[in-house]
């Protein structure tokens, strides 16, 4: 599919919220607005969302907010039908470079205990759980008398080291279409 496509990847402009937020309200149960992208795209001090095109629409963005030397990655999602490409990996590792040059040493991110898929991509990246926000998502479907999904907390130190380097020249190795 991404075969003789012209694939990018680049700083996320206003004039991409509106795709940016149909793949959003196809994808999560509680889809940020465009409003909160366009809120996201005015923090130029902090805040840094990309996104994936293929020819030209777009399949897949992300975004990382730093405080201090921590960065908290808000999203990152992919067109359905475009997954399993490297294209999560391409943006994940965008962001992951994007903070070693902020200087920023530390990862965060919650994600739906149910989700495996993003479970078992980000550990691939070296996340590891730290643990549970507890009854964190309001907005799944649960039994009666339970109060909401809980958040799993990952994280991942020092996103210079030498051996983290190593692991990342694996995975941008991995990603077969070339400088994105
Ligand atoms: C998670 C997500 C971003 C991954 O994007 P993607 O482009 O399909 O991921 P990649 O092709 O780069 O996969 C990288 C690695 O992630 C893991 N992975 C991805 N999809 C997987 C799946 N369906 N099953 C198991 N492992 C999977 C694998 O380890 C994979 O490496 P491999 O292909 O060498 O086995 C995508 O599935 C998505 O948008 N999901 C919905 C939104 C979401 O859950 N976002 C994360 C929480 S905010």
């Amino acid at each position: 599919m991404l075969q003789g496509s012209r694939i990018r990847i680049s700083p996320m402009q206003f004039s991409d919220i509106e795709e940016v937020v149909k793949i959003e309200r196809r994808i999560f149960p509680s889809p940020w607005s465009i409003e909160i992208f366009e809120e996201q795209l005015n923090r130029t001090d902090c805040a840094f969302y990309f996104v994936v095109k293929v020819d030209d629409k777009i399949v897949g963005y992300a975004g990382i907010i730093f405080t201090g030397d921590e960065g908290h990655i808000t999203n990152v999602a992919v067109n359905e039908n475009y997954r399993r490409r490297k294209i999560g990996s391409a943006l994940l590792l965008r962001l992951i470079e994007m903070a070693q040059d902020k200087r920023s040493r530390h990862l965060f991110l919650e994600l739906r205990k149910s989700n495996k898929v993003a479970l078992k991509f980000y550990e691939k990246f070296g996340f590891q759980i730290l643990g549970l926000r507890r009854n964190y998502y309001s907005d799944t479907c649960l039994p009666v008398g339970t109060a909401g999904e809980d958040a799993v907390v990952m994280f991942v130190n020092n996103v210079s080291s030498a051996n983290y380097q190593d692991r990342l020249q694996i995975i941008r190795d991995s990603i077969g279409f070339g400088e994105v």
